[in-house]
């Protein structure tokens, strides 16, 4: 070859080089639309690499399931190196992320950033309290709030997306996981979804402290059978019409990127591997253009349910399903791109479900800047920050029930006093943390003994009574609970007998509630209730201060003890919160998001329940839908919980009596603060629809405000009633609004309250 053609060979070359190379870096573009700069990006990228979008790692320490049967750290880093990895979870910390993220962006061919998942269910390292704690506060500002300070400190940690929040709609107080909901209300647990989402998300998600985040678990996980972990759901279409998909479609139109599918079956079919649900619902009906995260190793599960034959199996069902990515279960890098060779699985598949987590790494700013997330100055300025501890000691006021307060022994005086704090758990710094805390620091809430210690006025003695558990306590491991030591009895009974009042605080640790935590008893774990009921027999003046992730059982105590006070786990500010309510420094205002059973033979229980065709005994017989060893109602109901002021309702009026469909109706009520003190007040309106074409429940809430109220005032409060909150979901999945008489109820709490009437023509 001459040298004159050897020359224009070698033009032409490295024109084309320069042309594709040019190519490849057009997707960085930023003036470019989004879809255009995935499909610039997807036209560059190999099977392989497609598939490898849709695997997810965990990182090397912080295992929330199961082990994998494969994949060792240097075989993930090798997978990483390949493009064969789209997104790791619990990796945390601005220079691991950026270590890993750097190996994504600097050493792939495409440098596809990495997408950062971590379990921020109420918090990141400063934690607010439970979810379900939260919910009690009824107060929206204040939880959106929660996650937008928890997205502030996690993204200050190199991550960029929640697995969070929890909506599913929970009964049962055995299932150990209702401790990350709502609790058992479909029209709370929508405003609760929708509040969660927009904290999480902020109103920019390319900013570089808000973070993506996930609806789960999609669906009905929640009513897993006997409460019992990871167990079957079977329920008909009206109730997950009508009970628990509705807080999935608020998260989806509050704009929520991502969902995490179950390990539940569903109607026999494993939530994974469901198109119904993924495809015809989610991606169909509700037109969501997110993606959908498996649940941890839920894909392979579906082998183990009997759902699918094999991995290779289970992997065209998870896909053709709906299912985008593979959380952990190894199976997707492994078989995706040999079932789309061999034609089992359609490519599109493929392509969509890259499309969808290319389209929110692209909404993150991640192919902008793979590292915002990564700085480590803000993340010294921002991790357990004032501000945050500030903002979780707000939420966590805000979320305690006073479910008791005879005689008003509370609030505490300040001075003057002997008091005798007992109990594990009010010295204890961890188990306030709850179960969800990874990221925190063992030992760093502020204790009940702590922060009432803050209160120098009374002479504060403590004295643990007995241990709830022995030994040390793990995300990954069981709790084992103490029955056996009574040593510390005596000591607590010497305390109570000397003290004006006595401040017990019993309950839960925080491992006992949250995943793979179901119970069969729900009253005070090991030997707290013999302690309770010890220390009561010496002096009557007793405050139980409750710590749970559940509703507990809890009838002795409810009948005997002049107060109680629920304080769940509060999170890191638990013990500042506690004290501040104890003293009166703080009024409390939170309502029950959860029936509290007697015994936990009536679970599940809860409010909104259908009436039977024998709801009441009218003949004096025993042929009625009833206990014969119970009552049937609920120790404490939904909606429930006292303040230190009392309110009185009065004048309940509607605006008409008769409603046209797709008009609004207006109710008022008057609400005037009774008591010697300011307060807040949750106002909530339920309506019952008594003959219906699918028989309705016996109340549904359908509206609340929480009203704050100074002594002696006296607020109207209006709701509004539209088709929206009047019509129900038939069996086929149909909206209907039907004629009719509706009764209305406004009250305080569910099961009491003014009542009127109204007819839908
Ligand atoms: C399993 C849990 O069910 C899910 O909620 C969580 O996000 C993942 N593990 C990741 O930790």
């Amino acid at each position: 070859m001459n040298k004159f053609l050897k020359q224009i060979i070698n033009l032409i070359v490295v024109f084309f080089v320069t042309i594709s190379c040019a190519q490849s870096k057009m997707h960085l573009d930023k003036d470019k639309a989004i879809e255009e700069r995935i499909t610039l990006l997807m036209d560059q990228m190999t099977l392989d690499e497609k598939v490898g979008q849709m695997n997810q790692y965990n990182g090397s320490w912080d295992f929330t399931g199961p082990l994998p049967e494969s994949g060792s750290e240097e075989e993930k880093y090798e997978h990483i190196k390949k493009g064969w990895v789209g997104s790791m979870l619990s990796v945390r910390g601005t220079d691991k992320v950026r270590a890993v993220q750097k190996i994504a962006v600097e050493e792939t061919r495409l440098g596809i950033p990495i997408i950062f998942g971590f379990d921020v269910i109420h918090g990141y390292k400063t934690l607010s309290p439970i979810p379900l704690a939260e919910a009690a506060s009824w107060d929206l500002e204040a939880i959106k709030n929660s996650a937008r300070v928890a997205a502030d400190e996690a993204s200050a940690a190199g991550l960029n997306w929640t697995f969070g929040p929890n909506v599913d709609i929970s009964n049962d107080a055995r299932w150990g996981r209702i401790m990350e909901g709502a609790g058992e209300d479909t029209y709370l647990g929508v405003k609760v979804a929708k509040a969660r989402v927009t904290g999480f998300q902020g109103t920019d998600l390319s900013a570089n402290n808000t973070i993506a985040s996930c609806a789960k678990h999609f669906a009905a996980y929640g009513f897993a059978e006997a409460g019992l972990e990871y167990n079957s759901a079977e329920m008909g279409t009206s109730k997950l019409y009508n009970v628990v998909l509705p807080p999935f479609k608020a998260a989806v139109d509050a704009g929520v990127r991502t969902f995490m599918n179950s390990f539940n079956t569903l109607n026999g079919v494993p939530a994974t591997g469901d198109t119904f649900l993924q495809r015809d619902i989610l991606k169909g009906a509700w037109n969501f253009n997110g993606y959908v995260v498996s649940d941890w190793a839920s894909i392979r599960e579906m082998v183990v349910h009997g759902y699918a034959a094999d991995g290779a199996d289970a992997s065209a069902k998870a896909v053709t399903a709906g299912s985008d990515m593979d959380m952990e279960s190894h199976l997707y890098v492994k078989e995706l791109v040999k079932l789309v060779e061999d034609g089992t699985v359609d490519e599109k598949l493929i392509d969509d479900a890259v499309r969808r987590i290319l389209r929110v790494k692209f909404e993150l700013g991640l192919f902008d800047d793979p590292y915002k997330y990564c700085d480590a100055e803000r993340e010294k300025a921002v991790t357990g920050s004032e501000a945050m501890n500030d903002a979780v000691l707000d939420m966590a006021k805000k979320s305690i029930v006073l479910l008791k307060n005879d005689g008003n022994i509370l609030p505490l005086k300040k001075s003057g006093q002997r008091i005798a704090l007992i109990g594990a758990l009010a010295a204890d710094k961890n188990s306030p943390l709850g179960s969800w805390r990874i990221a925190a620091d063992d030992n760093t809430a502020v204790s009940v003994l702590e922060g009432m210690q803050e209160y120098k006025g009374n002479t504060l003695v403590y004295e643990k009574g007995t241990d709830v558990s022995l030994g040390q306590q793990l995300f990954v491991q069981e709790v084992k609970i103490n029955s056996e030591d009574y040593s510390g009895f005596d000591a607590a009974k010497k305390a109570a007998s000397e003290a004006d009042v006595v401040v017990m605080v019993l309950g839960e640790v925080g491992f006992q509630s949250g995943e793979a935590r179901s119970r069969t008893e729900l009253g005070l774990p090991g030997n707290q209730q013999e302690l309770l009921e010890a220390v009561f027999e010496i002096n009557k003046n007793v405050v139980l201060v409750l710590n749970n992730g559940r509703p507990l059982a809890l009838p002795w105590a409810a009948e005997n003890v002049p107060a109680i006070v629920e304080a769940w786990q509060l999170g890191t500010q638990t013990g500042n919160a506690v004290a501040q309510v104890l003293y009166g420094d703080y009024n409390p205002s939170g309502k029950l998001p959860v029936s509290f059973p007697r015994s936990v033979g009536q679970c599940p229980i809860y409010y909104n329940h259908l009436r039977t065709g024998r709801p009441v005994n009218s003949q004096d017989n025993v042929f009625w839908s009833h206990y014969i060893d119970s009552q049937k109602t609920p120790l404490y109901p939904f909606g429930y919980g006292l303040s230190y002021t009392s309110f009185k309702y009065e004048n309940l009026k509607l605006n008409k009596s008769q409603y046209t469909k797709g008009e609004t109706i207006e109710l008022s009520v008057e609400v005037t603060n009774t008591g010697n003190l300011d307060g807040k007040e949750v106002v909530q309106l339920y309506i019952n629809d008594p003959v219906a074409s699918i028989v309705r429940p016996v109340k549904e809430l359908k509206g609340f405000e929480l009203v704050e109220l100074k002594k002696g005032e006296t607020k109207t409060v209006k709701f509004i009633l539209t088709d929206a909150e009047l019509g129900f979901y038939n069996n086929n999945g149909d909206y209907l609004v039907e004629a009719g008489k509706f009764n209305v109820m406004i009250g305080g709490q569910s099961d009491k309250g003014l009542t009127g009437q109204f007819e839908i023509e």
